[in-house]
């Protein structure tokens, strides 16, 4: 059975699976449920340039079918993550993508330039899209100019698989995709969470301190596959789809419509073990099919 699928650019998985930003630390806890050589690869917390310690309080709710969180992009800093995480993390044998965000232009810049110099680091995230911090983040991400020049920088400072995180909280989605291409990108994933709000009626105060947060989990999966659908017919690179997957059948419905790959977030919360179960399912399910590539799957929607 062949599984793997290359994202371009040197960026070759052995499975379309990998876990999400913010929702494996920095990969290493996972350990405790399966070993990480299982994956395809791991998409570190979104790092800056210096540490960050993130939202107050309360900054994180379930509602009936997901979550909203606002932890405000809590990190150690890209200087930490070198020395603490990234040699124990090379050990693994999966791909590490760090997930990176800044306030400005010239923060995004300066950690990718310092990270660029790890051989150990198979590519970038940049998250483009965070709706949880007071300044930068999400302006990147919603307005396609910001984008635009933003990853041009970027492609001028780095040589590693620059992959774009694309938010949902904008009226066309493609378009970003497009400019992200048009810029050099060398993959888009979608999507990061949608902004929600909770209240509570015994307290009657706002569920999370910040009071709106992002949204993910189960609820979100439609809109998730509609945008990462609409992205694959409007560009040429890679769609990495992400968005309430939490079983191998919901990681079959995205790769069905062109997604290459697919990201495991809140699923991983509730089950630990979901990233090594959903690379078995996957497999099991093609095998029984009679199927012998993913490539084959990928994309392969009757779409008239
Ligand atoms: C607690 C939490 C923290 C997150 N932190 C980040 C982050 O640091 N960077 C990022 O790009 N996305 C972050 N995300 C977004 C996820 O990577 C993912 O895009 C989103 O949750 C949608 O997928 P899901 O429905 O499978 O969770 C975070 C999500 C959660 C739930």
């Amino acid at each position: 059975m062949e599984l793997s699928v290359d994202l371009g650019r040197n960026l070759k998985l052995k499975n379309p699976v990998l876990l999400a930003s913010g929702t494996c630390g920095y990969g290493l806890e996972f350990e405790n449920f399966y070993p990480l050589s299982k994956i395809g690869g791991i998409c570190t917390k979104g790092l800056s340039y210096k540490p960050i310690e993130g939202n107050p309080t309360p900054r994180i709710v379930e509602t009936s079918c997901g979550m909203i969180n606002s932890i405000g992009l809590q990190n150690i800093g890209a200087k930490a993550f070198v020395e603490e995480k990234l040699p124990l993390l090379a050990k693994k044998d999966t791909k590490i993508i760090v997930n990176i965000f800044g306030y400005s232009l010239e923060e995004y810049i300066k950690v990718v330039e310092f990270l660029s110099e790890y051989q150990e680091i198979d590519g970038f995230e940049v998250n483009i899209s965070c709706p949880n911090v007071k300044k930068g983040g999400i302006q990147f991400g919603t307005n396609p100019k910001l984008t635009k020049t933003l990853v041009s920088k970027l492609r001028k400072t780095t040589e590693k698989h620059l992959m774009i995180k694309l938010s949902p909280n904008v009226t066309d989605i493609t378009e970003f995709a497009k400019v992200c291409e048009g810029e050099g990108a060398d993959s888009i994933s979608l999507i990061n969470t949608l902004l929600g709000m909770a209240v509570n009626i015994e307290t009657k105060k706002f569920s999370i301190k910040r009071k709106m947060g992002g949204f993910s989990g189960p609820a979100i999966k439609p809109v998730a596959l509609r945008m990462v659908y609409q992205c694959v017919k409007a560009v040429k690179i890679p769609v990495i789809g992400i968005g309430g997957i939490s079983n191998y059948k919901d990681a079959l419905e995205f790769l069905l419509i062109g997604a290459k790959a697919i990201q495991i977030g809140t699923a991983n919360f509730f089950n630990p073990s979901c990233g090594k179960e959903i690379v078995e399912g996957i497999s099991n399910f093609l095998q029984n099919k009679g199927i012998e590539n993913i490539n084959q799957w990928i994309g392969s929607i009757e779409d008239e």
